[in-house]
């Protein structure tokens, strides 16, 4: 039996991979280390609590004596780390705790993994990371392969570009059993409602204004976060350490796009008196927004038989019913401080904020 230790499953993507690991290996022993910030999010995983193999620590991936302590007592030879600092916009408005967890919080935990682990080569510490580390493509670009430079543009993207270029120096200097998997936009259930998706779901069903960043023609390639997880799982189980792994949907939308499925989708879901469309307003766009991402994920298809399953348009309408069931889990989750930052971010951008 393995002790796994999943950083920042309170999270959106760690607390679906919580799930899924705990239905395919309900024998492993499940360690989460999660500091509960703004978007971690304890109840997201309520009724898994009870489960004997299911074990939360409240703790920064950066307090090293807490770290070091948990890969002692409870004898971890896995990591799947998630934690960071994840907000685009956040990264934008206050950089400092994105340097702090995602470069400083991931050499913590790559320094204590080395010494506890000493030459075990049966142990493995997987690292999530993002496509946004390789910048920006233009429309007929070819997609981002696992060789594609990097050439990140926000704080956000440079400091998970820091924390991958970390975990590549500690194989390549100290042969310690690293894997990293870079992903695109994820969707589904359980996501921060700061994000595009259930952003535009709850300020739909409020009647606020729709918020689309410049023209809207920015494109991204959409996943669902149980395909996600699911080639996760694949990586930590049967990835060669050392090796990176993209992982995407081959589903590439421009924002605008999205947006108006979310309408039309709602429109036939839960009509309001008018069209959700007619809420759309275009904003001032994201400073150094990038243009295009779009992923080559030909690799883990071809080595791991990895594949994503979940349809878009079947993804996107299981998320609006999630999200139409769960009103009293968002309710809760914007706190004070989730108010305080939209304020921040959209409150002279758009007509209305929220109450
Ligand atoms: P999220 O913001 O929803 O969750 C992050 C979790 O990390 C939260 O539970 C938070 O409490 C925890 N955390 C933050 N700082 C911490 C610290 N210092 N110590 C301990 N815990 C801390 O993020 P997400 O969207 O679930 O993303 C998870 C990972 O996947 C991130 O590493 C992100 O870069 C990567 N990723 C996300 C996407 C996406 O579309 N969301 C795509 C590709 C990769
Ligand atoms: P987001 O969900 O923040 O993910 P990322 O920036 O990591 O790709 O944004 C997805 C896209 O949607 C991105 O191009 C920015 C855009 N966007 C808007 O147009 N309006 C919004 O209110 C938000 C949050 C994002």
């Amino acid at each position: 039996m393995s002790g796994l230790l999943i950083t920042g499953g309170a999270g959106f993507i760690g607390g679906n991979f919580v799930r899924h690991w705990m239905q395919k290996h309900p024998q492993d022993r499940v360690v989460i280390l999660d500091a509960l910030t703004y978007a971690g999010n304890l109840e997201s995983l309520e009724d898994l609590e009870a489960d004997p193999g299911f074990h939360f620590v409240q703790a920064d991936i950066c307090d090293r004596p807490t770290v070091q302590a948990l890969f002692e007592e409870q004898q971890i030879n896995r990591v799947a780390h998630f934690a960071a600092e994840s907000h685009v916009d956040r990264s934008i408005l206050g950089p400092a705790e994105f340097i702090r967890t995602n470069i400083e919080g991931t050499f913590t935990l790559l320094d204590v993994a080395r010494a506890a682990w000493g030459g075990d080569r049966d142990c493995r510490f997987l690292h999530v990371s993002t496509d946004e580390v390789y910048g920006s493509l233009e429309t007929n670009d070819p997609a981002f392969t696992e060789a594609h430079p990097y050439r990140p543009n926000s704080p956000y993207s440079a400091s998970k570009a820091s924390s991958d270029h970390l975990v590549r120096a500690w194989f390549e200097t100290y042969d310690f059993p690293v894997l990293t998997t870079n992903c695109s936009n994820n969707y589904g259930p359980y996501q921060f409602p700061e994000k595009l998706i259930p952003l535009v779901i709850l300020n739909a069903l409020e009647g606020k204004p729709l918020p689309v960043y410049g023209d809207g023609s920015n494109v991204r390639d959409w996943l669902h976060v149980e395909d996600h997880c699911r080639g996760i799982a694949e990586v930590l189980e049967r990835g060669t350490p050392g090796e990176v792994y993209n992982i995407g949907g081959n589903n590439e939308r421009s924002n605008i796009e999205i947006v108006q499925l979310l309408c039309d989708q709602l429109d036939r879901r839960q009509p309001g008196a008018r069209p959700y469309s007619e809420l759309i307003q275009y904003v001032t766009d994201r400073p150094g927004h990038d243009f295009r991402y779009a992923i080559d994920s030909s690799k883990i298809q071809q080595e791991l038989g990895w594949q994503p399953k979940v349809a878009f348009d079947t993804g996107l309408e299981q998320t609006i019913d999630w999200y139409l069931q769960h009103l009293d889990w968002c309710e809760r989750i914007r706190s004070g401080e989730y108010r305080r930052y939209y304020l921040q971010q959209y409150g002279s951008r758009v007509d209305e904020t929220p109450g």
